[in-house]
């Protein structure tokens, strides 16, 4: 490659997603799994993506990745890495960009690791395939990838098998084997969620250090808003397959538009709070996504609903530099304050009441 080339690459975003839409073909109809998302990462910075369980993160991460089975499979929209357009790769080009490109942490690390290969073989394997090592230099530069993810006794640990280890260390394996090719993005899925409160901090802690380090881009796949906040750099929200709010993290927790995102935030564990205590969880579900509702797919849950919601899908509109959220009535607008005094007025926002269609439009009739 000339200066030039690398110049102009320099200059590109590391990974860019552009009106995304993946879609299966199911025997109860087509699942919109992602509707139209755009997203970008750079180098060296981290992308909070968040939103509740079958909002599509783990579809959407794997459609980036070119990671899903082709044959129910309808994918649109562009995919670029690096100036590559991967919708179209070959599975043979792909397989250079798998591991030593781009690299992924599952939830469960057990799914990752193989149950009956030592660990050593596991890590030396990957180093052999993408950067021709063997033998001794492989042993190494395996060793050198365990001390860096704070494994101790490294060269011990070699020879030994996952279940030998802990679930954190064990997710520090996994992430020793994404690292070890140095791959440009790191795409961790619930990367903490199998873990107690304690190790969940050391994992992302190590994961902010390496990614710092190496000057990945990384995006950070959660259920849970408290994993991302202070480290990620944007957060995109998702609801029912779509991005409905996107912001710098301290702008989102300081003025978040979003009724849905205002829903997250007040669901997040705080550890001062005793192990029993009921979290203040968003009612009612998320929509199946082979039929959504018309409209607003939150309207159903949301206390700031009015009727337009239910017909009109509120496009991504901006509020601040690099903050847009979809939403008709946001918070802490004039217009939510009044649809949420409406709502308060009429009784329908008691919590954990969700708001029903009927009771909505005939609020607007009223
Ligand atoms: N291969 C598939 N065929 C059909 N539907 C699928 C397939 N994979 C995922 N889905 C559906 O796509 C939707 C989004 O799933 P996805 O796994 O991306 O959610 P998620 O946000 O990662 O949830 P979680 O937090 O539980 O991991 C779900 O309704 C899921 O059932
Ligand atoms: S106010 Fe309307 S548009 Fe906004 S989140 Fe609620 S239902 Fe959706
Ligand atoms: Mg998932």
């Amino acid at each position: 490659m000339t200066t030039a080339q690398l110049d102009a690459r320099a200059g590109e975003p590391l990974l860019e997603v552009d009106d995304l839409r993946t879609f299966f073909d199911t025997p109860r109809g087509v699942v919109k799994a992602v509707d139209g998302v755009s997203l970008r990462v750079d180098r060296g910075r981290t992308l909070g993506i968040v939103g509740e369980s079958g909002s599509g993160k783990t579809v959407l991460s794997r459609s980036i990745m070119n990671l899903l089975p082709k044959n129910n499979t309808i994918r649109e929209g562009s995919v670029r890495f690096e100036g590559r357009e991967l919708t179209t790769m070959k599975n043979k080009e792909m397989r250079r960009i798998w591991g030593a490109e781009m690299a992924m942490v599952l939830q469960d690390p057990m799914t990752s690791l193989n149950p009956v290969t030592r660990i050593g073989d596991q890590i030396t394997e990957s180093l052999g395939i993408h950067l021709d090592e063997k033998g001794k230099v492989a042993k190494a530069h395996a060793v050198e990838l365990l001390r860096s993810v704070g494994i101790p006794a490294a060269e011990r640990r070699l020879g030994e098998y996952p279940h030998q280890l802990s679930g954190g260390m064990r997710q520090r394996v996994t992430i020793a084997i994404a690292l070890a090719c140095g791959p440009k993005l790191l795409v961790a899925d619930e990367p903490t969620t199998a873990l107690d409160v304690t190790v969940q901090r050391q994992i992302l802690d190590l994961l902010a250090q390496q990614q710092a380090e190496r000057n990945m881009g990384m995006i950070i796949i959660t259920h849970d808003l408290g994993v991302v906040a202070g480290r990620a750099d944007e957060i995109a929200v998702m609801y029912a397959g779509r991005i409905v709010e996107r912001a710098p993290t301290r702008e989102l927790f300081a003025r978040y538009r979003m009724p849905y995102t205002e829903g997250l935030l007040r669901s997040i564990p705080r550890l001062h709070q005793p192990s029993h205590t009921r979290l203040a969880a968003i009612p009612g579900r998320p929509p199946d996504l082979v039929d959504p509702p018309a409209g607003c797919a939150f309207a159903p849950r949301c206390n700031y609903a009015q009727e337009r919601c239910l017909t009109e899908t509120p496009p991504l509109a901006p509020h601040a530099p690099g903050h847009e959220a979809a939403c008709h009535f946001p918070v802490g607008t004039a217009a939510g304050k009044e649809a949420l005094e409406r709502n308060l007025a009429a009784g329908r926002t008691a919590a954990g009441t969700p708001l029903d269609a009927a009771a909505i439009a005939a609020a607007g009739a009223a």
